[in-house]
């Protein structure tokens, strides 16, 4: 069984499912070389499952990154890349998140605003693989492969099916505007790269997770975190040409845009 891919980046992987992402990629029988497992404040004690994890598997680097916060995010840049040298970076998984809730009667510009600025990591995530997007770049000339794939290069969004504007009518009970909104544009922007990038090699797509058990999805949803990951994980061995640009949820279901 092949690596899913050489090198893998988690942003947001302190709880939730991006620690699960980064525990399933390291216990997996064939694990990537490397396993780049961001949180905010990897040496604090929010990072502490990440650290225990961290030492019990060598492929795993904790590296600090607030999403908000540009330094942070050119810092992380430089230290994936200098870890990895000439090789590049093969996927990155794009997961943090905040849900920031707002009814239609509680929404003002501000909280909107916020969603798209400061508070939520969303809009900055609309350009963390553009930031990363010179060491993918390396990578697809350092695997020399034909076609798009996630060994090659790619970056995933983690999106949510509350943002399907196809679905919307039919999933209108949740009241998180500036959530939604906010999630929406990265869609936009998964679905933009995944034009542009596709003739440089760079698969880009955008996953729904499922209704998990997390701070995020609450304790009364249908999906545990371990079979989520399963099936996130499971579905960009599948991507290829044909399936860049596309919304996926996390059992490989096309959604709509
Ligand atoms: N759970 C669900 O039902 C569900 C459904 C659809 C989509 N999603 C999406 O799935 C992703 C993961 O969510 P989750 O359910 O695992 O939620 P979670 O347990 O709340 O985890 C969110 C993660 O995002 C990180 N994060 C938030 N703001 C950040 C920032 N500025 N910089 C860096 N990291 C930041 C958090 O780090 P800190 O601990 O430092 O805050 C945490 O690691 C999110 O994008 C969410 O929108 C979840």
């Amino acid at each position: 069984m092949a690596a899913l891919a050489r090198s893998v980046l988690v942003i947001g992987s302190n709880q939730g499912i991006g620690l699960e992402l980064v525990r399933q990629l390291a216990a997996s029988p064939c694990p990537p070389q490397h396993i780049f497992a961001t949180c905010r404040d990897p040496k604090g004690l929010r990072g502490k499952a990440l650290q225990e994890l961290a030492a019990q598997h060598p492929s795993i680097k904790l590296v600090q990154l607030d999403t908000v916060n540009l330094p942070s995010i050119r810092g992380a840049v430089r230290a994936v890349g200098s870890h990895l040298k000439d090789q590049g970076l093969n996927l990155l998984i794009n997961n943090a998140g905040v849900s920031l809730h707002a009814t239609l009667r509680s929404l003002d510009s501000q909280k909107m605003l916020s969603a798209f600025a400061d508070r939520q990591p969303s809009p900055t995530l609309l350009s963390l693989p553009q930031k990363f997007l010179l060491l993918l770049e390396k990578a697809v000339k350092g695997t020399g492969k034909e076609g798009l794939s996630c060994s090659k290069a790619a970056a995933i969004n983690v999106s949510t099916k509350l943002v399907s504007i196809g679905l919307c009518l039919r999933v209108p009970q949740a009241p998180m505007y500036p959530y939604r909104a906010s999630k929406a544009a990265q869609n936009m922007v998964t679905r933009c790269m995944a034009a542009e990038l596709q003739d440089k090699g760079i698969l880009c797509t955008a996953i729904h997770p499922g209704w998990v058990k997390t701070d995020t999805g609450t304790e009364k949803v249908p999906v545990m975190v371990e079979h989520s990951v399963r099936g996130i994980l499971t579905v960009p061995a599948s991507l290829s040409q044909d399936t860049s640009g596309a919304f996926l949820d996390w059992e490989g279901n096309s959604l709509p845009w």
